[in-house]
């Protein structure tokens, strides 16, 4: 039970509970239990990466650290971003977070005022757009257009949408939940329209790297000359099964670094410097970890597509990106209530749609980060259910 009380601040007290949370809290720890809700796989974080964490933590790096990350750990990203996206950064565009949901967090304390407007695109991961209405500031959806099981985006309705109150576009490709992932002309477009009306871009491209139709998926940085206002959001959390860890990054241009680092300062003042070691690991020689990984995970998307797709009554199609099968099942009228039911009678957790906000409404959420055996449990448990709905 939420107990509202009278002496805290309106715009905490208007933050709802995740509707994501929800069904989590409603049937953890049950037997039996698919947890197919959050996005998270089942592999915890490979032993390399947890090695050398230990290895710092057990030789006394336990002092406060630089709180824009240590050198070492932005070089590093310098090199991630040299190998992935040949693009040539220097460390004063690298800083380090407490998770990609600080990373998002700053970039939109470091954007907006109270009452300016960030437009991000709908189904959204909602804490994007409750971290926009905690800062004060005013998300508004874009919805995507859903065609033939497929997502895409209507640049004409983004670009109508924009309002002399309008600060940022918040551009999440490959996208949480849909698995919508901008094409290089998507990303032209949207930068056009942030260069023609001023706006900053809040890039979460967190999932770059989980894209089934090649190396990575196109980025911001593929189209973006250096004069541009874009911050990246990026996080530890999925290519290297560090979610418990809470370490991402921001690429920012270096000269509004000062203010980040200010931020930073000012919320968790940085990051300890044993994780930032075992983060060094994960980007140093974590390539083959990664690629493994996301093979997997395209088996698993596989077989839970096909799975799906054959009961007749569900629609989607494979997403090119993320970890998230987005599914339109026959006769969803509250997603949100359906999935209480699903869980209850199948015993696979998945996040109603209606927690992802408008265009989001009939849609289930399932990550299929996970090993393709239980997957396939899971998809035989679902089509069982769909089949007899
Ligand atoms: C689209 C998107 N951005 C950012 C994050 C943040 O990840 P973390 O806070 O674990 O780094 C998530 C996590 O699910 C996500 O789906």
């Amino acid at each position: 039970m939420t107990i509202i009380r009278p002496d805290i601040s309106a715009r905490a007290a208007a933050a709802p509970r995740s509707g994501i949370g929800e069904i989590v809290a409603y049937a953890r720890g049950r037997d039996n239990l698919m947890p197919l809700w959050i996005g998270e796989g089942d592999l915890p974080t490979p032993d390399f990466i947890t090695r050398a964490a230990g290895e710092a933590l057990g030789a006394g790096e336990t002092f406060y650290t630089w709180t824009q990350g240590i050198p070492e750990l932005r070089q590093a990203i310098v090199r991630y971003y040299d190998r992935h996206y040949g693009n040539n950064l220097s460390v004063d565009n690298i800083y380090v977070t407490g998770s990609g949901m600080q990373s998002i967090v700053l970039a939109i304390q470091a954007v907006t005022s109270a009452g300016d407007e960030i437009i991000h695109l709908s189904p959204a991961w909602p804490n994007v757009v409750h971290a926009i209405t905690v800062a004060e500031a005013k998300p508004k959806s874009v919805v995507l257009d859903f065609v033939d099981g497929q997502w895409k985006i209507d640049i004409d309705r983004l670009a109508s949408s924009i309002t002399p109150k309008t600060k940022a576009l918040f551009i999440n490709s490959p996208s949480n939940p849909t698995g919508w992932t901008a094409t290089k002309d998507d990303l032209r477009a949207i930068l056009e329209l942030a260069r023609h009306h001023g706006l900053w871009v809040i890039a979460d491209e967190i999932y770059g790297l989980y894209y089934f139709d090649g190396a990575r998926a196109p980025s911001f940085m593929d189209v973006m000359e250096p004069e541009d206002r874009i911050i990246f959001a990026n996080s530890f959390s999925k290519n290297w099964c560090m979610t418990g860890w809470r370490v991402g990054w921001m690429v920012a241009p270096a000269e509004i670094g000062q203010t980040l680092t200010n931020l930073i300062q000012y919320s968790t003042s940085g990051v300890a410097q044993f994780m930032q070691k075992g983060a060094i690991a994960a980007l140093d020689h974590g390539d083959d970890f990664v690629r493994t990984n996301i093979e997997r995970a395209r088996i698993s998307r596989d077989i839970l597509c096909d799975a799906l797709v054959a009961t007749n009554r569900v629609e989607t199609r494979k997403p090119p990106g993320a970890l998230y099968a987005f599914l339109k099942i026959d006769g969803i009228a509250d997603a949100r209530e359906e999935a209480f039911r699903i869980v209850d009678a199948t015993g696979v957790g998945m996040a109603p749609g209606t927690a992802f906000g408008p265009g989001g409404e009939a849609f289930m959420r399932a990550c299929f980060l996970r090993d393709p055996k239980q997957i396939e449990d899971a998809a035989d448990r679902l089509s069982r259910y769909i089949r007899a709905r």
